[in-house]
């Protein structure tokens, strides 16, 4: 019997090198294809864009790289060289936010855990807050790593990002 963890059904190696780098709009299709995978959805209690609303959005984002207007810090996730997946910060009010997301074929393998490392050490302002839907055990274990603590727990009703859920809110000072 499988152990509780989300091993993939034929375990990858954890990649030899993770990096991240600075989003592209050559990478746009790439992200909306992780946007859409239903299992990924499932796991974080959210909703897909779609492509017109996603695009345009990305091009705002791209438009204005040093995030003056946007205040979005957007990067993808390399994983020996491959797109693999984003991590980005986001406003939340008036303070930042981090978020992720991995491309479901390469969960398990470390990637997130390194590429929040990489952003954490890149993007030094503190606080920085993130919101997770209560059931992804592994978000939380990711962010719980690397010293953000839980503020709150609420169920927050459907949106057009999120399904109905119970969202965790998390803080790193
Ligand atoms: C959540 C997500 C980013 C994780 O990415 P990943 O690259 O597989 O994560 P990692 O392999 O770096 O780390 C996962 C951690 O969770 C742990 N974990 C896995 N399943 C778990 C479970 N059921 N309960 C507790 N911890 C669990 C792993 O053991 C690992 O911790 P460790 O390093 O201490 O062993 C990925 O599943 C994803 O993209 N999901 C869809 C989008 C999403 O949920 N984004 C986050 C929104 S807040």
């Amino acid at each position: 019997m499988r152990p509780w963890r989300y091993a993939p059904a034929v375990p990858h190696p954890p990649p030899r090198e993770i990096s991240i780098r600075p989003t592209t709009a050559a990478d746009v299709p790439s992200l909306f294809a992780f946007e859409c995978e239903p299992a990924a959805n499932e796991r974080a209690g959210t909703k897909p864009r779609d492509w017109p609303t996603f695009e345009s959005r990305w091009a705002e984002i791209l438009a204005d790289i040093d995030g003056t207007r946007t205040r979005v810090v957007p990067r993808v996730i390399l994983a020996d060289g491959e797109v693999v997946g984003a991590v980005n910060i986001s406003p939340q009010g008036d303070a930042d936010a981090i978020g992720y997301w991995i491309a479901k074929e390469h969960w398990g393998r470390g990637i997130a855990s390194r590429a929040v490392e990489r952003m954490l050490e890149e993007y030094t302002r503190r606080p920085l807050y993130a919101t997770v839907a209560a059931g992804n055990a592994p978000s939380l274990r990711i962010l719980e790593k690397f010293g953000f603590v839980i503020e709150s727990r609420e169920r927050t009703p459907e949106t057009a990002r999120c399904v109905a859920r119970e969202t965790v809110s998390l803080v790193l000072r």
